[in-house]
């Protein structure tokens, strides 16, 4: 696990990649030619879009077409099946991949071009490929800095080997939405990509630490299904360092799903919970009576009902974002509430500052900064492309990160954010993922967020939550670094 962490390339100036058979290397035989177009008005935006935390790729029909000759992620019933065992047929990886993806100073110059490198690497069939690398002697002997002082969203997703942490096999805890692969996805490479920051060398996740670390407290995550999803990664991750799978078990007996609710599971050898509440805006969904009717609302000057068993919690990570979007929150028409007046109209972004200093207050006035350790997780971005989620937006055919040449935006929610952060008592971490999962246009379930026979239809994908393994689990390890070194 604990693998060497700086590969040196010392006064080599040519790398020789050597890649032996490669089996059946579908997965990188197309380039995605993307342009990327910055959606500025989602104003028929769904649940799982916001209007900034949020960015469209429109993929050129040339590509599509390709895409759909050269990828053979079918649906017939006959298709091959994906191993369980990760470094299965469908991809083998170069050999070394790490060390090479790994080139200190390598990216910091030239990004685009070791991806196109490795494209044609992967991409042609032969036997054997040298490659000559630029030599970048200066870039190399760059300092590294403490992982205490280093901003570890500053870096960039490499092909890994030794990536994921867990299978579908291993972690009975990743529900129907997230287990792409059970749902039948052949391209696996989008659990092969470890993010590596570029200022330092960060310690792997370790389940085993973590559980100490975690150990007879309660680690809870609050907030939206994208919460529910980086849970559900926790869980899978911790999983892997407990021999015995009878002592995790829901305190309830709850299953997981999609409903509203909370889960609590115990990991009894560590005598600690790692829960989930679910609520979409932080603050209270509720009804109100307007004329005659009473009427969905939101009331934006009070938390959500479930928040007195947040309280005394050891580690809270927060979220809420895609559900402040136009459509969820009926245009902002006679739906946000305090008190008892309701507002006929508010705009969502004044709502949802509204909203997270009523949370910030809560915060303030119920966590004890000595006990309990409290992040909020920033926007996980969407990847609808060719329409909204309803409307046949896709995201399917990408089979890699985004082109480390794309630049990702920050949304405007992400800074109301960083600005009631500011304003508090208590010290809030943010955990800083929207940049680095923008590249991650691969990793979304697509239409794998269903089994395939409960799939109606391929029209409808899901672009907004993330399989399992996957993304969220370096959010999970960014979270993991924090503890280890309390700022
Ligand atoms: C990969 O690395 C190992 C250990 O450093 C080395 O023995 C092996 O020859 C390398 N393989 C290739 C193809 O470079
Ligand atoms: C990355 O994007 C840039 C600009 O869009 C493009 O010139 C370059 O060819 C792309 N590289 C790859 C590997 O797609
Ligand atoms: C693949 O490599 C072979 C041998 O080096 C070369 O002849 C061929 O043109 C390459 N194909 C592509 C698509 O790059
Ligand atoms: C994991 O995914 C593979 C491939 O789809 C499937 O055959 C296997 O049954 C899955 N395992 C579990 C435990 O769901
Ligand atoms: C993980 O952490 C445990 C407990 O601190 C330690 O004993 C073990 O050596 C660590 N594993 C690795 C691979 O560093
Ligand atoms: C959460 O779980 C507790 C314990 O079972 C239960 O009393 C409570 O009603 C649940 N709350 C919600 C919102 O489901
Ligand atoms: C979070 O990351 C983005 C880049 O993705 C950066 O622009 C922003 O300043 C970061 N925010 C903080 C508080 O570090």
């Amino acid at each position: 696990m604990e693998r060497q962490r700086s590969f040196s390339v010392k006064s080599t100036r040519v790398l020789a990649l050597s890649i032996t058979t490669i089996s059946s290397a579908i997965v990188f035989l197309t380039f995605l030619s993307t342009s990327l177009t910055k959606s500025n008005s989602s104003s028929s935006s769904s649940i799982f879009q916001t209007t900034d935390a949020n960015f469209q790729i429109n993929i050129s029909p040339i590509a599509a077409i390709s895409e759909t000759n050269n990828l053979h992620i079918s649906d017939s019933s006959d298709s091959p099946r994906a191993s369980p065992i990760l470094i299965s047929t469908h991809f083998s990886p170069p050999e070394n991949t790490s060390g090479s993806a790994k080139i200190p100073g390598f990216e910091q110059k030239t990004r685009g071009e070791i991806l196109v490198k490795e494209d044609k690497v992967v991409a042609n069939l032969t036997s054997i490929k040298v490659i000559a690398l630029p030599s970048n002697d200066g870039e190399e002997k760059k300092k590294k800095k403490r992982i205490e002082e280093c901003d570890v969203t500053n870096g960039k997703w490499v092909y890994d080997s030794d990536s994921p942490l867990y299978t579908n096999a291993s972690c009975p805890f990743i529900d129907e939405g997230f287990g792409c692969q059970s749902n039948g996805r052949l391209d696996l490479n989008y659990m092969k990509w470890r993010w590596e920051p570029r200022d330092c060398d960060a310690p792997r996740f370790n389940a085993t630490k973590m559980l100490e670390m975690i150990r007879g407290k309660r680690l809870v995550f609050v907030g939206d299904s994208i919460n529910r999803n980086q849970w559900e990664s926790m869980l899978c991750m911790l999983f892997q360092a407990v021999k015995d799978p009878k002592r995790v078990y829901e305190t309830h007996n709850r299953r997981i799903t999609k409903e509203k609710g909370n889960y609590s599971f115990r990991f009894a050898d560590y005598k600690c919970t790692v829960e989930f509440y679910v609520t979409h805006f932080l603050v209270r969904e509720g009804k109100a009576r307007i004329g005659k009717k009473r009427r969905e609302t939101l009331r934006i000057d009070a938390m959500d009902r479930t928040s007195s068993r947040w309280k005394g919690a050891d580690i809270l990570v927060f979220n809420t974002a895609h559900w402040w979007s136009h459509y969820k929150t009926k245009s902002g028409v006679n739906y946000y509430q305090e008190g008892n007046e309701i507002y006929p109209k508010l705009d969502v972004s004044t709502a949802f500052k509204k909203a997270l200093q009523t949370w910030s207050s809560w915060v303030d006035r119920n966590v004890d900064p000595k006990k309990t350790r409290v992040f909020f997780r920033s926007a996980a971005p969407s990847h609808f492309s060719g329409g909204e989620w309803n409307s046949g937006g896709h995201c399917r055919e990408a089979n890699r990160p985004l082109n480390q040449t794309f630049k990702p935006s920050y949304s405007g929610r992400n800074t109301i954010v960083e600005q009631v952060l500011k304003q508090m008592k208590t010290p809030v971490t943010l955990l800083n993922v929207s940049g680095l999962s923008q590249y991650r246009i691969d990793a979304h379930p697509s239409i794998f967020g269903t089994r395939r026979e409960n799939r109606r239809s391929q029209a409808v994908q899901d672009c907004s939550h993330w399989c399992l393994p996957g993304v969220p689990d370096t959010w999970n390890h960014f979270l993991f670094l924090h503890l280890l070194h309390k700022r």
